[in-house]
């Protein structure tokens, strides 16, 4: 197949021109991507919010000469590898990205869901484990349409723009994705893409990593932190957003303060109605809630039936 850089000429700008950059279609977990090659070797799945962006996205300008690590801000108060990176090459207003790098069947860290737990009971917390990129994005895409639940309810989220598979071959101790979870997510895309013509898969021996656009504003952590939000409030706000959340038929495993993004107006926050708007940002462990999964199931069957 012939290798697509669509980095290069008139498709590295930023504007409508880039919606009409090649590369080949794919669509996983009901996603719809246009897919690269690059000429080191990796593959770049973009999104319908990341096509606008092409420019930006070249791995050579960000990863390949690990831009985001010499020139990003590590976050550190997660559990992952998270950074801000700031581009302004191919626009005048700079653009800020996360670039996070995939924990898909790594094991659940302990730790990972004790700050809030609010919201979610045992067993769910048993059954955690990080979505492969594919699946943290078609479950992300599918929560931002919003389908179920109260049509007057938004979630705002971070928008997904980018998936990379990265060029090197990874030793599996570097990678640390355990067997039984690589099995599993292996066989899902897999019957995913079943009637594909060019199937996605996952490479169990490179890493992945995926890019999502920056949400101006703080974390409720560093709200309060700032002064611009109460101790006390942390609780009620965090609870809103999970029975919010639930109401359109998902849950985050391990929901807190640290990612949900609220906005600074004035000397306070942003307030609606007396209420804070806000917008989630962590999807590693998002997943749909047994009323919407039924939901989806009795459409299915009655679509069949019709
Ligand atoms: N898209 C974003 N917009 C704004 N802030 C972000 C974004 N992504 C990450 N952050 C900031 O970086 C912090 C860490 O990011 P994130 O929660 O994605 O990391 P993580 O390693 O998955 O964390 P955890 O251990 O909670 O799973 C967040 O708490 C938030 O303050
Ligand atoms: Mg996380």
């Amino acid at each position: 197949m012939q290798k697509q850089t669509p980095f290069s000429s008139s498709a590295a700008s930023v504007g409508p021109s880039a919606m009409c950059v090649p590369g080949r279609a794919a669509r996983v977990y009901g996603v719809d991507y246009r897919v690269f090659d690059d000429p080191a070797g990796g593959t770049l799945y973009v999104t319908r919010y990341g096509l606008p962006l092409i420019g930006y996205l070249d791995p050579a300008g960000w990863y390949l000469n690990r831009r985001y690590i010499t020139e990003g801000q590590r976050m550190t108060t997660g559990t992952g590898t998270v950074y801000r990176l700031r581009m302004r090459e191919h626009a005048e207003r700079p653009l800020d990205f996360v670039v996070k790098v995939s924990r898909f069947a790594q094991d659940v860290p302990l730790d990972i869901r004790s700050t809030f737990d609010g919201a979610i009971d045992e067993q769910a917390a048993e059954r955690a484990r990080f979505l492969d990129p594919f699946q943290e994005f078609g479950v992300l895409m599918d929560l931002r349409r919003g389908r179920f639940g109260p049509s007057d309810l938004r979630i705002c989220t971070k928008r997904p723009l980018a998936i990379y598979r990265a060029p090197v071959v990874e030793a599996d101790w570097r990678l640390g994705r355990k067997a039984s979870h690589l099995d599993r997510a292996l066989r899902e895309i897999e019957a995913d893409q079943a009637a594909s013509e060019q199937p996605v898969s996952l490479a169990s021996d490179r890493v992945y990593v995926v890019l999502f656009h920056w949400v101006h504003g703080l974390d409720l952590q560093e709200a309060v932190e700032a002064g611009l939000l109460t101790v006390d409030e942390l609780d009620p706000i965090t609870s809103r957003v999970a029975h919010e959340l639930r109401a359109k038929g998902f849950m985050v495993l391990d929901h807190k303060p640290q990612h949900i993004i609220v906005r600074p107006a004035g000397d306070g926050l942003l307030r609606r109605g007396g209420l804070l708007p806000y917008a989630l940002i962590d999807f590693e462990l998002l997943e749909r809630t047994a009323e919407y999964q039924h939901h989806l199931r009795a459409r299915r069957r009655s679509a069949a039936g019709s």
